[in-house]
């Protein structure tokens, strides 16, 4: 039988938000390649060969997974939410090379943690958005800011990926108070923390009351545009911006 790679996505954490298409993957699997955590979600039976790796050896892992294909084997590479953000799905693509053409790679997507948040915590994400990756291990963080400030003067409704981690804790708190100048201090923010897990809290406050410890590298970080609100227990960011000035300040 030739060998195949899926790069899949396991959801942001529960089993239910597995999708049947990643499940039928991981069912015909011989190998299940990723980082420690990720690979732990799979149960093990025999015939199933798990290769947990460390989080900095993402180029390795990938390359392990596409000579295991190359020889016949099937291979799963899991992340967690979805292979594409911010995950092993560029990773593979990265180390294809002309001669893969031929072997079968696909990636299968998954339920990323922002839109899983999102919906726990109503719409806050409800027009037009971004996703940022707070940390600043594959990119300069100059250009964190960069990208932080122009999405909040664009008035973006805003997710914020690996928000804050113990080796970098002071760059959130920069971020607070880059988003505090730019949206000001009664825009809302929520933190969603292990979402879909047994850990899962979610609290929305305004800019003016965050404080950095409310997220760590479990936590996306969700900020509404300028016209965000409450409905009850909910956040959103609603459907439509009026035609007029920017209602976040800058000249249409
Ligand atoms: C390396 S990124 C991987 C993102 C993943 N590929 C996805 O699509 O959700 C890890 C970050 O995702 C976010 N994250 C992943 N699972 C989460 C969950 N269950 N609840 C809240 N945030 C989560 C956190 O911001 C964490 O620092």
């Amino acid at each position: 039988m030739s060998g195949w790679v899926k790069v899949v996505g396991l959801g942001p954490g529960a089993e239910t938000m597995v999708t049947p298409e990643v499940t039928a993957a991981l069912d015909a699997a011989t190998d299940i390649v990723g980082y420690i955590p990720y690979v732990a979600r799979v149960a093990p039976r025999a015939g199933l060969t798990l290769h947990p790796s460390d989080n900095r050896v993402e180029a390795e892992r990938a390359r392990a997974a596409l000579d295991m294909a190359r020889a016949g084997r099937r291979v799963v590479v899991v992340s967690s939410g979805d292979p594409g953000v911010f995950a092993m799905a560029a990773a593979v693509l990265e180390v294809l090379t002309p001669a893969d053409d031929t072997l079968d790679v696909q990636v299968l997507p998954g339920i990323t943690a922002m839109l899983a948040a999102a919906a726990r915590a109503g719409a806050p994400l409800g027009h037009d958005f971004c996703a940022i990756n707070l940390s600043d291990n594959l990119k300069p963080w100059a250009l964190v800011e960069r990208r932080l400030r122009l999405a909040a003067e664009a008035d973006f409704a805003m997710a914020f990926y690996n928000p804050r981690s113990k080796s970098r804790p002071e760059g959130f708190a920069k971020v607070l108070g880059i988003l505090r100048d730019a949206c000001g201090p009664d825009r809302l923010i929520t933190f969603a923390r292990a979402v879909s897990t047994p850990d899962e809290r979610l609290v929305t406050v305004t800019l003016a009351e965050a404080r950095p410890e409310m997220a760590d590298m479990r936590t996306v970080v969700l900020v509404t545009n300028s016209l965000g609100r409450r409905a009850g227990r909910f956040v959103y960011s609603p459907r439509s911006v009026p035609a007029g000035p920017d209602p976040a300040g800058t000249p249409a």
